[in-house]
């Protein structure tokens, strides 16, 4: 079967990838003349883990191909993903659909016979009743007669296990208002089908919900668990224990239960104020959803804070020097988008701390939008002459740290730990002063 995606991000490279990888024959199309030229080249324009060697052997056996011509890429593909980026609309915080409305009406104008247009993009409730308006509107359903069912398939893959997650999906939502649409779709996933991922097929404006909701969902859980962090820190009580004594109670899960700087990344931060906004337009306020997105906010400053705490206070911190260690939202990925690092960052810098910093994939991404802080090319670099060393994201790098070297290079053994990588008795015996979070 053909299928085009449109928009060779993340998730439409992997996406674009993963479906070749099943035997689909595959065109990735993007507007980005550089990432196309980039993926003609071989090589990748984003970081995720596995991606290179399976773009590489579908691109050999003739089922992946790249393209900046979205006429050529689409002409006779049975399914059009749309995948393209659906950031927060700058002022009010809507999820900003001018690309996707963008690609559904080239779709529709270049559209040469029957296709199910299906977005894979994050789109708030009634997108897909536009996008077909548009496609519509083009003439590409009425005069010129094509069949066109437009489907809601939102994509639940996490950056840095992109791949598995999609090959393994724990479902995959299809959201179709018309037998075609289902049709075709139950024909894109027929590999995954056959590994008996479950398929939800659901009217198209529940399953773009359904994104938002399990988003929201697992962004409170995070929220949730980072308020009894800050509870345990007051009671003197355990976070890590909590979390393991409610996660094994199977109604909770113990997933995304780990306390941290707040959550952060291309998706959550976006995708729950967007909802919100969807919320507030239908009159029917989603109260604990705004509570975490306020939650969240306040806590990045506040583990700026936590930092300058631990150099003495806001006096003593003026002048001294802190090592980020980990700069992208999580580990595995160079994605900066809404990284906790960037508040923690900005705190210090505003209480006048110089601050350096390492990260194994993200500081191309980082140095931009973190202009004042030195970028290092290794942990021990950014180590060098600190006063305390911050553990921002737990790459796999940062868990076994050479700690007498760090005493040796630092100015000062202070280490903050936002991840609790480390065993607190395990650094005070290595003669660390060291915070994490929400343990004693
Ligand atoms: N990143 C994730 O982990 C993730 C997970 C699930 C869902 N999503 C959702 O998937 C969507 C895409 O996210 P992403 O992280 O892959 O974004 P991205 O910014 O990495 O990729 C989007 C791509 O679309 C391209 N593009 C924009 N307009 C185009 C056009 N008119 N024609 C062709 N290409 C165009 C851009 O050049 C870019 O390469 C978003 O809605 C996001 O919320 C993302």
């Amino acid at each position: 079967m053909k299928i085009a995606m449109v928009g060779s991000g993340y998730v439409g490279l992997v996406s674009g990838a993963c479906f070749a990888d099943f035997g689909h024959d595959v065109v990735c199309i993007d507007k980005d003349q550089a990432k196309i030229d980039r993926l003609h080249a071989g090589v990748m324009p984003i970081y995720e883990p596995g991606l290179d060697a399976l773009v590489e052997s579908n691109v050999k056996a003739g089922r992946l191909s790249f393209t900046t011509d979205l006429g050529e890429g689409i002409a006779g593909a049975e399914a059009i993903f749309i995948a393209v980026g659906t950031p927060s609309r700058r002022g009010d915080g809507h999820a900003d659909l001018t690309f996707v409305y963008e690609v559904a009406r080239e779709v529709g104008e270049r559209l040469s016979g029957d296709a199910v247009v299906v977005t894979k993009s994050t789109v708030p409730v009634g997108t897909g009743d536009e996008v077909e308006r548009i496609i519509a509107e083009t003439g590409a359903s009425g005069e010129r007669g094509h069949r066109v069912s437009v489907v809601s398939n939102p994509e639940f893959l996490r950056e840095g296990a992109a791949i598995g997650d999609f090959k393994r999906p724990d479902r995959i939502v299809i959201g179709a208002e018309d037998d075609f649409g289902r049709e075709v779709m139950r024909e894109v996933y027929r590999p995954l089908f056959l590994n008996e991922s479950p398929i939800l097929f659901t009217s198209r404006r529940t399953s773009e919900l359904i994104k938002y909701a399990a988003n929201a969902f697992l962004a409170t859980k995070i929220t949730f668990i980072n308020e009894m962090a800050d509870l345990c820190e007051k009671v003197g009580a355990n976070v890590q224990d909590v979390s393991r004594g409610i996660g094994m109670d199977k109604r909770i899960g113990s997933k995304f239960l780990h306390a941290g700087p707040g959550y952060g990344g291309s998706c959550f931060p976006k995708d729950t104020i967007a909802l919100l906004k969807t919320a507030e337009d239908y009159d029917s306020p989603t109260r604990i959803v705004e509570a975490v997105v306020k939650v969240n906010e306040a806590r990045k400053r506040a583990m700026g804070r936590k930092v300058v705490d631990a150099l003495g206070g806001i006096e003593a911190a003026r002048g001294k020097r802190a090592a980020l260690l980990g700069l992208t939202f999580k580990p595995n990925t160079d994605d900066m988008r809404d990284s906790p690092s960037i508040v923690v960052a900005q705190t210090l810098m505003d209480a006048g701390v110089e601050v350096a910093a390492y990260d194994p994939e993200g500081m191309e991404a980082a140095a931009p939008m973190l202009p004042g802080v030195t970028m290092c090319d290794s942990p021990y670099a950014a180590i060098t002459g600190t006063d305390v060393v911050v553990i921002v994201t737990e790459w796999d790098a940062f868990r076994a740290l050479d700690l007498k070297r760090v005493k040796e290079l630092a100015r000062a053994p202070v280490m903050v730990d936002l991840r609790n990588i480390y065993k607190p008795d395990d650094m005070r015996a290595a003669g660390f002063d060291y915070v994490s979070v929400g343990r004693p």
